[in-house]
C-alpha cells in the first residue's frame, strides 16, 4: 500500500495562491482600446504564447483564445504547442494547475486572476482526502477501492489519487472512467462532485442503493462498515454551487411554456434534474448537440449563462436556445477573468515579466501527471 504525499506547506500555498491586484493603469479602460492592445500584445508574443479559453468565459475574453473547449479538450490542447513559452489559461485555478502539470518544463502557465477558483474543488481539501483514505483503510475498504477525482480538484488531490492507483476524469469521459475503475477494483471513491458521480453511474445501470455519500465532516464519512461493504460507488459530499441551482420544476415550466422543447444539462446538476432532461454532457457536448440539431429546434440549456447566451446568438435565427434558469446561472469565479486582467498579464509578458504564474510543487507533479495522463488515455 502506497503512502500519501505531503500536503502543501504554508510557503508553497502562498507561492501558488498569492494574488497580485490589478494595477490601477488597467482599471476603467474602454473596451475598444483593450481589444486593440490585447491583439498587439498577442502579435508581439507570436508563437511564444498560447491562450486557452473555457466555454464559461465571457465574450470579451474568449474571443482572444487560440483554443476554446471543455476541460478535457483544453487539457489535450497543451500538447499541441510544445514550443510555446507561455500558456495563458482563461479559466479557473484547477485548469491552470492541470496545464502546469501537463506542460513541458520550460513552459510557464498564467491564470489572469488568481482569485478565479472553483467552489467545488475547494470542497475537497487534501487533508480531508487523507483522513478519508486512512479511515477506509482502517475499515478494510481502501484496498478494494480505486480513487477517481474529477478534474475540478486541487493538484494535491490529483497527486494523492495518482499515488493510490487512481485517475482523473472530466465530464466528457466520466462514463469510460467509471468503467475503467470497476475493472481495477470492486469499488470507486469518486470526488469531489457527488452529482457527476451519481448521474454517470446511474446511466451505466448502477442502482442508487449501491451508492453512498461520504461526508468529510463526519467520522468515517458518517457511514457504517456495512454500508461501505454494500456500496459500489462512494461519492464525496461535494457539489457545484452553480449547477445545483437548476431544478426539475424549471424543466416542467419550460416544457409548459415551449411545447416540444428539448432540455440539455451539464451532469453536475442534481439527479432529479438530469432524469427530467432529454440529454446531458460536458460543455463541448452541449454545444455540439445544439449546433448539430435540426433547423427549427428549441433548446433549454442547464449550464453556465455565458455559454448559453453565446450559443443562443450563434444558432439564431434558425434555432432557439433559452437558459433553463430564467435568471441565468453565473459562475462568479470564471467571471473574474476580465479583459483588463488578460491585457495586464500579456503586457507583462511582452515586458519580460511573468505575473500570476501557477506553479504546482514538483513533488505533487509526478503522481498528478500520472493521473492526468491516464485521464487523457481514457475516452
Ligand atoms: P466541462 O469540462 O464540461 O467544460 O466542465 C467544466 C466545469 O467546471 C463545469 O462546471
Ligand atoms: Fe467550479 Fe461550478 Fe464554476 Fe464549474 S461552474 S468552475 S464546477 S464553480
Amino acid at each position: 500500500m502506497s503512502t500519501f504525499l505531503p500536503i502543501l506547506n504554508e510557503v508553497e500555498k502562498a507561492s501558488i495562491h498569492e494574488r497580485q491586484p490589478l494595477p490601477a493603469a488597467y482599471l476603467g479602460l474602454p473596451d475598444d482600446e483593450m481589444a486593440l492592445r490585447i491583439e498587439a500584445a498577442r502579435a508581439a508574443l507570436g508563437e511564444r504564447l498560447v491562450i486557452l479559453g473555457h466555454h464559461y468565459q465571457r465574450d470579451e475574453v474568449i474571443r482572444f483564445a487560440d483554443y476554446t473547449g471543455d476541460s478535457f479538450k483544453l487539457a489535450g490542447a497543451i500538447a499541441n504547442h510544445p514550443r510555446a513559452d507561455y500558456i495563458v489559461f482563461c479559466g479557473v485555478h484547477f485548469m491552470a494547475e492541470s496545464a502546469d502539470i501537463l506542460a513541458r518544463p520550460h513552459q510557464r502557465v498564467i491564470l489572469p486572476d488568481l482569485a478565479a477558483g472553483c467552489s467545488m474543488a475547494d470542497m475537497a481539501p487534501a487533508d480531508q482526502l487523507e483522513i478519508c483514505w486512512n479511515e477506509l483503510r482502517q475499515m478494510g475498504i481502501a484496498e478494494r477501492t480505486v480513487p477517481v477525482t474529477y478534474i475540478n480538484s486541487a493538484a494535491a488531490i490529483k497527486s494523492l489519487v495518482g499515488q493510490n492507483g487512481g485517475t482523473v476524469c472530466t465530464s466528457s469521459n466520466a462514463g469510460a472512467t467509471l468503467k475503467w475503475g470497476w475493472q481495477q477494483k470492486e469499488k470507486i471513491l469518486f470526488l469531489p462532485d457527488q452529482h457527476l458521480g451519481r448521474n454517470t453511474a446511474y446511466k451505466m445501470g448502477v442502482s442508487l442503493d449501491r451508492m453512498v455519500v461520504w461526508d468529510p465532516h463526519e467520522p468515517f464519512g458518517g457511514l457504517t462498515r456495512d454500508q461501505l461493504d454494500q456500496a459500489r460507488l462512494i461519492l464525496w459530499k461535494g457539489h457545484c454551487s452553480v449547477h445545483v441551482r437548476f431544478t426539475a420544476k424549471q424543466i416542467d415550466q419550460v416544457r409548459r411554456e415551449h411545447p416540444g422543447i428539448k432540455v440539455i444539462v451539464h451532469p453536475e446538476v442534481p439527479f432529479d434534474v438530469l432524469q427530467a432532461a432529454d440529454d446531458s454532457g460536458s460543455t463541448e457536448h452541449i454545444l455540439n448537440t445544439v449546433r448539430n440539431s435540426p433547423a427549427g429546434s428549441t433548446w433549454a440549456v442547464g449550464t453556465e449563462v455565458h455559454l448559453v447566451h453565446r450559443l443562443a446568438e450563434e444558432v439564431a435565427p434558425g434555432k432557439t436556445v433559452v437558459s433553463l434558469d430564467q435568471f441565468g446561472c453565473l459562475c462568479s469565479t470564471m467571471f473574474r477573468v476580465s479583459p483588463n486582467h488578460l491585457l495586464w498579464v500579456l503586457d507583462s509578458l511582452v515586458d519580460g515579466d511573468v505575473v500570476n504564474e501557477i506553479v504546482v510543487p514538483e513533488e505533487q507533479k509526478k503522481w498528478a501527471k500520472i493521473a492526468l495522463d491516464r485521464m487523457l488515455s481514457i475516452q
